[in-house]
C-alpha cells in the first residue's frame, strides 16, 4: 500500500457535540475537532481517552465514520468540516464509559492516525468499485463512499456498489447513508432475516459470477475472517483489494509493536525474511496481496 505523506497527528481536547445510542449497542459520537476534521482521510482513525482518570489505561481507537459537513446534527457549532463523527459498539469497559460521556464534556483525542484508503486508483476510471462492510466495519466505508462519489472519476463511472454484512436485520448499519449518496446497496445477514442469507463474502462471490465486468477495486472493512476470505477471492479473480484491518491496539501511534501483522516476505540478497507491519501505523489499510494470513 503506498504510504501517505507523513503528517503529525494532533492531540486535542475535543468537545462532545452529541453522543447517542442509534440502535442495539451501537452509538454515534460527534466531536468538535476542526484540525482532525480538516486533515482526515477515509480509513484513518482517532485514539480517544474515554475517561479523565487512569481507568481504563488504554485509549480506544475508533475509525472516522464521517466529517461534520455531511452531518445532520443541528448545532451552532456545526460549521463546515469542524466535526468528526465515529460509530462504536459498547463491548467493554472503555466503550461503556464512552457511552456515558455527555454532550458538552471534553475528550482527549489523538488523530488522524494511520494510513487510509487510496481513493483514486487509476482503474477506477473505467469500472465502479465494490465496498464490502462487515459489522462495525461499515463505519469508515461511509467516509470512503463520500470521497469516491465526489471524486472526478465518479463522473465517468457508476457509483460504488456497497455490500453490507450483519448478524441480522436489526444489526444492519448505515444503509440509509450509502443510499443517500446514490450507491447501490445489497445486504447479507447471517440468519437470513434480510437480503442474502449467509456471509457477505458469499454474496460477493455470487455477484462476481453474474456481473459481466470486474469491479475496479474492492474496498473492505470488517472482522479478520471476512477480510481473509475477501483477500482470497480478490487474488483468485485478480481484482485489486484494499482491506482495513481491525486490531487490538495499545499505543495506537506505532510505538509498542502490539498490533503487528505478518506481511509477505521480500527477497533481499537471496534471503527471505518474515516481515511485520503495524496496523496502527502502516495500516489499518493494506493491499490484499501484501498480507500473509495466519
Ligand atoms: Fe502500538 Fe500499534 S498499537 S504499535
Amino acid at each position: 500500500m503506498p504510504q501517505m505523506p507523513e503528517m503529525k497527528p494532533f492531540q486535542i481536547t475535543a468537545k462532545i457535540i452529541s453522543n447517542k445510542n442509534i440502535k442495539n449497542n451501537y452509538f454515534e459520537i460527534v466531536l468538535l475537532a476542526p484540525q482532525i476534521a480538516r486533515n482526515a482521510l477515509p480509513g484513518q482513525f482517532v485514539n480517544i481517552k474515554t475517561s479523565e482518570g487512569f481507568e481504563p489505561l488504554l485509549r480506544r481507537p475508533l475509525s472516522i465514520h464521517r466529517i461534520g459537513r455531511q452531518s445532520r446534527v443541528a448545532s451552532l457549532e456545526s460549521k463546515e468540516g469542524k466535526e468528526i463523527i465515529m460509530l462504536y459498539e459498547v463491548l467493554g469497559k472503555g466503550t461503556q464509559i464512552l457511552s456515558q460521556r455527555m454532550q458538552g464534556e471534553f475528550l482527549d483525542v489523538i488523530g488522524p492516525l494511520g494510513n487510509g484508503f487510496n481513493c483514486y486508483p487509476l482503474s477506477a476510471i473505467r469500472y465502479p468499485p465494490i465496498l464490502i462492510a462487515g459489522g462495525m466495519g461499515t463505519a469508515p466505508l461511509v467516509f470512503l463512499a463520500e470521497r469516491l462519489v465526489h471524486s472526478p472519476q465518479s463522473i465517468v463511472h457508476r457509483k460504488p456498489l456497497v455490500l453490507i454484512g450483519a448478524r441480522s436485520e436489526s444489526h444492519i448499519l448505515c444503509e440509509k447513508e450509502f443510499k443517500e449518496l446514490g450507491c447501490e446497496v445489497k445486504i447479507a445477514t447471517d440468519d437470513g432475516s434480510r437480503g442474502f442469507k449467509g456471509y457477505v463474502s458469499s454474496l460477493l462471490t455470487e455477484i462476481l459470477s453474474t456481473v459481466n465486468c470486474q469491479p475496479s477495486t474492492i474496498y473492505a472493512c470488517g472482522p479478520k475472517l471476512l477480510l481473509k476470505e475477501i483477500s482470497r477471492i480478490s487474488l483468485e479473480q485478480n481484482i485489486p483489494a484494499q482491506l482495513s484491518l481491525e486490531s487490538h491496539m495499545a499505543c495506537g501511534i506505532g510505538a509498542c509493536m502490539g498490533c503487528v501483522i505478518k506481511v509477505k516476505s521480500k527477497k533481499a540478497k537471496g534471503k527471505i525474511d518474515d516481515e511485520y507491519k503495524r496496523v496502527c501505523k502502516e495500516g489499518p489499510v493494506f493491499e490484499a496481496r501484501e498480507i500473509a494470513w495466519e
